[in-house]
């Protein structure tokens, strides 16, 4: 991977990436909404970018700096958890926004920007979570969240099929990872979460496209 994007890369799995693919030589461009997630980003090399995907605004101002550009490989990391239910506590209307806007809708914004700012058979993946599995759900915690996360799947599932023959897009699961949202008690290193995922990556062909992966590969049920 030569030449990547990663968005929403201020800190945690996001941030890894960016170290990592630097790591590896490659030119990588990176977003943040803050002004310290910009500096950590130019601190690793990577040309660091403004965006907050949340905002209409904020997410059309993506345009002008991806033209042109041919990416190897994409990341849509950017995402957030909500409220921390157990049950079946209603969201009030900025919380299910705040998830809403940011999961879902944010990458309704920013995937269409990216159409035709990808290499031939670029790889495409969003962060999605294994907590948006409606085939293995066993439980209902954040279940706002869950909601968010299947509706991106969806989101993914429709980009893949107009990126066919283009790109493969994948809907990863990252693991539980030791980052602010996973919590220290996670199961997984963000270093070893993050080399996972871009050995699944590499490794994708064109059968691969629309589907829904653990950091590891393997498939798992939407
Ligand atoms: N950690 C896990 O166990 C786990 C498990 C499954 C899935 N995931 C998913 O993995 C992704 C990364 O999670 P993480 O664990 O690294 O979480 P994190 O440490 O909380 O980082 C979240 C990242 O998303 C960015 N972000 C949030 N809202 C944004 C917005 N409106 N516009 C642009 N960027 C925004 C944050 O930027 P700021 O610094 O500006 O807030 C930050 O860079 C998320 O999509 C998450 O749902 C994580």
């Amino acid at each position: 991977m030569k030449n990547v994007l990663v968005i929403g890369a201020s800190r945690g799995i996001g941030l890894e990436f960016v170290r990592q693919y630097r790591a590896d030589g490659a030119r990588v461009t990176g977003t943040a909404r803050e002004a310290d997630g910009l500096a950590r980003l130019q601190a690793l090399g990577a040309q660091a970018l403004r965006l907050d995907i949340a905002s209409a605004a904020g997410a059309s101002a993506l345009a002008w700096p991806v033209d042109g550009e041919a990416f190897d490989a994409v990341v849509l990391n950017a995402g957030v958890y909500g409220p921390r239910t157990q049950g079946l506590q209603t969201p009030t209307t900025e919380d299910f926004d705040t998830v809403m806007h940011t999961n879902v809708l944010g990458a309704m914004r920013v995937l269409p920007q990216l159409e035709g700012a990808l290499a031939p058979g670029a790889r495409l993946a969003v962060i999605s979570s294994g907590m948006g599995s409606i085939g293995q759900r066993t439980n209902a915690s954040g279940w706002l969240y869950r909601a968010s996360k299947a509706a991106l799947n969806s989101v993914l599932k429709d980009a893949s099929l107009v990126l066919a023959g283009r790109a493969v897009c994948i809907a990863f699961h990252p693991g539980w990872v030791r980052t602010d949202m996973g919590g220290a008690g996670a199961d997984l290193d963000v270093a070893d979460a993050v080399a996972s995922m871009r050995r699944t990556l590499a490794a994708l062909g064109p059968d691969d496209n629309g589907t829904f992966r653990n950091h590891d590969g393997t498939v798992i049920p939407w």
